[in-house]
């Protein structure tokens, strides 16, 4: 048995292993920050198998200790887990996403596209066809200022949720596509016009594993001073280009 397999919260099967009992108090409290902050990669294919409520209450209280202006603390958060309900979720998600991703779905058919891009695609398009199957649809969402969604304000939470589940071994990403349905959706969910949500985490145990993104070199993004000696035009001339 696992060493965080102690004094149960709940009961689930995990990892293939026989039913086994959660420390959820412990679970993922000895995972060294920057290995979860290298390895936090989105993780979209995700077993069936239950959460525990506690487990999600875990990873969404790491959410409320990120800043917020003012220390306003905007966030709701609202974890669908009924069956039904995420069925209703998961068939707009998919028909916002699949016409999000057509153009790069074009694009990748040329035989240079980058293998990173297309693996990064094809993973975001089994989570569209199999949204349904994620046990946990955790929709972040925040109260309005001054007539405005504060999405600044959400997405240091969303960030730490995400961080939180890696830590505790859940597989987790961050979408945001269900806003092309989102008066429907926030209805749904009890939320108000003032308090849309911004983000859709499928959380859930994941079927891969874990590693490091792919990410350009911090010593391309980093400069003492000033910018100097990148032509920081080109990405702006890229911007047109199918992605
Ligand atoms: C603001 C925001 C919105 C996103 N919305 C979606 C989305 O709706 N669907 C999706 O599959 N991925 C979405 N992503 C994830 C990215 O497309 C991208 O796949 C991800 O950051 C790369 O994953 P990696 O960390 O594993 O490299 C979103 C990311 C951000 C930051």
């Amino acid at each position: 048995m696992l060493p965080f397999a102690r004094g149960c919260d709940k009961v689930l099967a995990l990892w293939g292993e026989p039913i086994m009992e959660l420390d959820i108090d412990a679970l993922g409290e000895d995972v060294g920050l920057f290995d979860a902050i290298r390895t936090c990669r989105h993780i979209r294919r995700l077993k069936p198998d239950p959460v525990p409520k506690a487990l999600i209450r875990k990873v969404c209280e790491a959410g409320t200790f990120a800043p917020s202006g003012g220390n306003r603390q905007p966030w709701l958060f609202v974890a669908v887990m009924d069956p039904e309900r995420r069925r209703f979720i998961a068939e707009r998600y998919r028909e916002a996403f699949m016409s999000y991703i057509e153009p790069a779905r074009q694009a990748a058919r040329a035989p240079d596209y980058p293998d990173a891009k297309r693996r990064n695609m094809n993973a975001a398009i089994y989570l569209a066809e199999h949204l349904h199957e994620a046990p946990v649809h955790l929709f972040v969402a925040g109260w309005k200022r001054r007539g405005e969604a504060q999405v600044q304000a959400l997405y240091p939470a969303i960030q730490n949720v995400l961080l939180a589940c890696r830590a505790v071994g859940l597989g987790a990403s961050l979408t945001s596509v269900h806003r092309a349905f989102g008066e429907e959706i926030d209805e749904f969910l009890g939320l108000s016009e003032a308090t849309p949500s911004c983000a859709l985490l499928p959380i859930g145990w994941p079927k891969g594993r874990y590693g490091q993104p792919p990410r350009a070199s911090v010593d391309e993004k980093l400069f003492f001073d000033r910018v100097e000696g990148v032509d920081l035009t080109a990405r702006e001339r890229r911007a047109d280009a199918p992605r």
